[in-house]
């Protein structure tokens, strides 16, 4: 089959490997649509030291069930589906509480690093467990599938605060995890939700998809959040960036007793204001990826309650990986995903 096979560092090539078999539990999947994550562009170059070569990345995809394990019920060839990014144990403790985002095992497609190493998506087949596989409505293209893991992680973010009708929040960083957020947060009944970001196309994205207002990061957005709270703060700030400067912020825009949600984690360490969290009493909670929200998201998905279309800048054959993932690491201006389309090759 073919692949794009990150051969060493900054170099991705077509390549031909031995097709995967669904082993007991497993399925195969051709498939159809994968999208490039910022996680495989930071693994790409080596940053990230999670994407140790030679290694195939990608586990944001869609496809059709092109074989089914022993052991396997529910799903037959030809069923369109897609698949959890996180491949967990179902069997230690935080499995079995449900957590299944924590798990002791946990694996990620696509992903080789000290611990282990897992073929991903950017192939024409790829074999994953059954219990981590969903069926996806006829109505829901492959490349608006490949969405659903980011959606779920948006989901996710959100479950994890107190939302009222009423509720307003902060969204900090208009990327691609923060315009899901967004749109989540409206889904979950926040009345007012305001974005900032320092990318003005980004800023009019989110406007595009359903923000109260656009802040720019450039300048004091803090001063602007409490102008428009009567000067209390919002119930709720997001913070999906990942540094120092904007965890700060995060704090700073919420009211006494409010919570900051922290999704962006692009920095290892950052700088807390320790007293304004103490005595303003805040809820500080992390997020990591998603824990049972796939369904969720099929569903917000399928019913437009949340788009993904806007936030699709192209879809290119598996061909084309290669210069697409140079084009995301030189950080383009208004590139968002990228999806390739690997069981579609000629
Ligand atoms: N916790 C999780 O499960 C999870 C899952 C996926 C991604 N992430 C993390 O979430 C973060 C966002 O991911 P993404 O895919 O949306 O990335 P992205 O690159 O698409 O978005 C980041 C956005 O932050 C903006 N930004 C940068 N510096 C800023 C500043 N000082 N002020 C305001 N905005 C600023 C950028 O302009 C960009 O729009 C990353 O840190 C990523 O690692 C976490
Ligand atoms: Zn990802
Ligand atoms: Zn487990």
């Amino acid at each position: 089959m073919k692949v794009l096979l990150l051969s060493k560092y900054r170099h991705l090539e077509l390549a031909d490997l031995p097709e995967p078999t669904a082993g007991p539990g497993e399925v195969l999947i051709r498939v159809a649509a994968c999208g490039i994550c910022g996680s495989d562009v930071h693994g790409y170059d080596g940053s990230s030291g999670r994407r140790i070569p030679p290694i195939v990345m990608g586990h944001e995809a869609a496809g059709s069930i092109a074989g089914v394990g022993e052991g396997v019920a529910g799903f037959t060839k030809g069923d369109r589906v897609t698949f959890d990014s996180t491949i967990y144990c179902g069997a230690c403790s935080h499995c079995c509480r449900g957590e299944v985002n924590l798990c002791d095992r946990r694996q990620v497609l696509g992903v080789s690093c000290s611990d282990y190493r897992r073929a991903g998506a950017f192939a024409e087949f790829v074999a994953v467990p059954s219990r981590i596989v969903y069926r996806l409505p006829d109505s829901l293209s492959f490349e608006e599938a490949a969405m659903l893991e980011a959606v779920s992680v948006a989901v996710h973010a959100v479950s994890l605060e107190q939302i009222s009708p009423g509720s307003n929040a902060l969204v900090v960083g208009a990327g691609m995890i923060g315009l899901l957020v967004l749109q989540a947060l409206r889904v979950a009944g926040c009345s007012r939700i305001f974005i900032a970001d320092l990318d003005r196309s980004r800023l009019k994205l989110a406007q595009d998809v359903g923000a109260t207002a656009i802040l720019s990061a450039e300048a004091d957005f803090v001063a602007e959040i409490m102008q428009v709270t009567g000067g209390t703060g919002v119930d709720v700030a997001v913070e999906a960036v990942g540094r120092s400067e904007t965890v700060k912020a995060s704090i700073e825009s919420v009211r006494k007793g409010g919570t900051v949600v922290l999704v962006g984690n692009i920095s290892p360490e950052v700088a807390l204001p320790l007293q304004k969290v103490v005595t303003r009493q805040l809820r500080l909670q992390g997020s990591c990826a998603s824990a049972g929200e796939y369904p969720r998201a099929i569903e917000l998905l399928a019913t437009g309650a949340i788009q993904v279309k806007p936030l699709i800048s192209a879809i290119a054959p598996l061909e084309e990986g290669p210069r697409w993932f140079e084009r995301l690491h030189a950080r383009e201006p208004n590139l968002m995903k990228v999806i390739l389309t690997p069981g579609m090759v000629s």
